[in-house]
C-alpha cells in the first residue's frame, strides 16, 4: 500500500484546530506533526484547506425494500455519493421481516451489500418482531457479527412497528448483551388514525402527510421511549428527532441523570413544512417524521450547542420521481424518504459553520466523532489520531457551488436541494489511505468498502 503525505493543512478534530502534516501508511495515520521529514509515495499540498475526519452517516437506507418499492440507491451508487460528499462510513439498516429470524434478514442484506460498497459500512439491525425465538439472536449479533445497535419502530404498524411490551423485552435483552437500542419515535396508532381520517375526508395531497404527524406524535413517543429506556437502563438513541417538544423530553430525562443520545438530520435543520404547500411537488420532502417549523429548527441548532443533539445524519432514503408518483392520488402511498447522503457535510458546513451557528470543532463532532463513539467505532473512525484509519476530507472552505440533480451522484432524477448555493467543497476524500474522490472523480473500485464489525458504545450513559 502506497504512503501518502498531506502537507500543511488546517487539521480539525472535535477538540483542536492546528496546522500540520499528516503521514499515512498501510491504511492508517502514521504521524501528525509540523514539517514531517518522511518519504511518501505521494504528497497532497493542503495549504489553505481544512483537513478533517471522514464523515460518518449513521442513518442511511440503501437498496431497502419499503412501502411496496425499494430505495433507489444501490450499495454501489449510495456509497459513491457518500464519498463524493465527504462521508467515508455509513451505517445502514437491516429490517427483520415479521415472523422471520434476525439471521435471515442479515443474510438477505449481506446478499445485496457484499462486494458492492465503495465506502466503509456497517448495519443496525431493526427488530420488528421480538419473541422467544429472536431473543437469543441478540447476543449472537453482538458477539459474532459485531452488530451492536438494534433499531426499533414505534410506527409503521403491520410492517415494522413493535408494541411497548416487545420494546421492554428487547431493551432488557440488549442491555444484558451490552448493545444499544435506537428508535423511530412517533406514535404509530395516532398517526394511522389521522391518516385514515384525512383520507376519508378526501384530503390526499402531500400536505396531509405532514398534518397526519403533528409534533405531539413525536414528543409523546420520545418521552415514552426515554421512560422505557430509563426503567431498563439500556443505552438509548433517538434517530431523526425533528422538534422542540421531543427534544424537551430528552432534556427532562437529563434531570433524572439519564442520557438519551439524539440524532437529527440535515433536512430538519434547514428545510421547513412550507414545502408541503407546493402541491404534489411536496412529495420530494415526504418523509417521516415530516419537516417542521422554524421554532423547531431553532431548538435543534441550540440542542447541538447544548450537547443534547449529538449527531447530524441524513436518513438518506431516496426514491425516483416515478416512485414518488405511486402516491400521486394518495399521500399515504408516497414512499417516505429523501436523497441527501452526498450533501450533509457541505450543507452543514455552509449553513452551520459559515453562518456561525456551530463551531468548526462542533461540526466534526456531530458529523463524525460522536457517531464513532456512540456506535463503537472510535478511535479507529471519527478522529485524526495516530493509528486511526486514514479516512480524511481535504476541504476548500471558500469554493462555491450549486447543488443540483444534474451534478449529484444520488440515483434520483430530482434533488431535494435543487439550486441551493453552498460555500465549501470536499476536494479530496481519502478512505483508509486511498484517494477515493479527487476533484469530483471516483478513484476506488466497487468492493473497496469494508464491513465494520463494531464494539459496544464507548460513551457511558
Ligand atoms: O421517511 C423516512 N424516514 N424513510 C425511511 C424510513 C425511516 O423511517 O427512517
Ligand atoms: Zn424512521
Ligand atoms: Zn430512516
Amino acid at each position: 500500500m502506497a504512503s501518502l503525505l498531506i502537507s500543511n493543512g488546517t487539521v480539525v478534530t472535535a477538540a483542536d484546530t492546528y496546522t500540520a502534516d499528516i503521514f499515512i501508511e498501510n491504511e492508517r495515520i502514521n504521524a501528525i506533526g509540523t514539517n514531517l521529514k518522511v518519504q511518501a509515495d505521494c504528497t497532497i499540498d493542503a495549504t489553505g484547506k481544512l483537513v478533517f475526519p471522514g464523515g460518518i452517516d449513521p442513518h442511511v437506507h440503501l437498496d431497502m425494500p419499503f412501502m411496496g418499492t425499494s430505495s433507489s440507491d444501490s450499495y454501489a451508487t449510495g456509497t459513491q455519493a457518500a464519498l463524493h460528499g465527504g462521508t467515508t462510513t455509513v451505517i445502514d439498516f437491516i429490517l427483520q421481516t415479521q415472523g422471520k429470524s434476525l439471521r435471515s434478514a442479515l443474510e438477505e442484506w449481506q446478499g445485496r451489500s457484499n462486494g458492492n460498497c465503495y465506502s466503509d459500512y456497517s448495519f443496525h439491525l431493526a427488530v420488528t418482531d421480538f419473541n422467544e425465538r429472536t431473543k437469543p439472536e441478540i447476543q449472537e449479533m453482538v458477539e459474532k457479527e459485531g452488530i451492536t445497535s438494534f433499531k426499533t419502530f414505534m410506527a409503521y404498524k403491520g410492517a415494522l412497528m413493535i408494541d411497548d411490551r416487545q420494546m421492554i423485552g428487547l431493551m432488557e435483552e440488549v442491555k444484558r448483551c451490552g448493545g444499544l437500542v435506537t428508535v423511530h419515535a412517533t406514535h404509530g396508532d395516532m398517526i394511522d388514525y389521522l391518516i385514515d381520517k384525512h383520507r376519508s375526508e378526501g384530503k390526499l395531497s402531500p400536505l396531509y402527510h405532514y398534518l397526519s404527524q403533528p409534533e405531539i406524535t413525536e414528543s409523546e413517543a420520545s418521552e415514552r421511549f426515554a421512560d422505557m429506556a430509563y426503567y431498563t437502563g439500556v443505552p438509548a438513541y433517538i434517530v431523526h428527532l425533528t422538534c422542540e417538544g421531543a427534544l424537551n423530553h430528552v432534556r427532562d430525562a437529563t434531570r433524572r441523570n439519564q442520557t438519551v443520545f439524539v440524532e437529527t438530520c440535515i433536512q430538519y435543520l434547514l428545510l421547513d413544512a412550507s414545502l408541503y404547500e407546493k402541491g404534489f411537488e411536496g412529495a420530494k420532502w415526504v418523509m417521516s417524521p415530516p419537516l417542521r417549523q422554524k421554532k423547531d429548527q431553532d431548538a435543534l441548532w441550540a440542542g447541538l450547542n447544548q450537547g443534547l443533539v449529538r449527531v447530524v445524519a441524513t436518513d438518506h432514503c431516496p426514491f425516483t420521481w416515478e416512485q414518488k408518483k405511486m402516491g400521486e392520488h394518495d399521500f399515504s402511498k408516497i414512499p417516505n424518504g429523501h436523497p441527501a447522503i452526498e450533501h450533509r457535510m457541505e450543507l452543514l458546513f455552509s449553513e452551520g459553520v459559515r453562518t456561525g451557528k456551530i463551531s468548526l470543532n462542533k461540526y466534526v463532532e456531530v458529523t463524525s466523532t460522536n457517531a464513532a463513539k456512540i456506535f463503537g467505532m472510535f478511535p479507529r473512525k471519527g478522529t485524526l489520531s495516530i493509528g486511526a484509519d486514514a479516512d480524511i476530507v481535504i476541504f476548500d472552505p471558500n469554493e462555491k457551488h450549486t447543488l443540483s440533480a444534474t451534478t449529484h451522484h444520488h440515483n434520483t432524477d430530482y434533488s431535494a436541494y435543487e439550486g441551493w448555493e453552498v460555500t465549501g467543497k470536499c476536494k479530496t476524500v481519502i478512505l483508509r489511505g486511498r484517494v477515493a474522490v479527487d476533484d469530483g472523480k471516483m478513484h476506488l473500485e466497487k468492493g473497496y468498502g469494508q464491513f465494520l464489525r463494531r464494539n459496544k458504545t464507548s460513551l457511558i450513559v
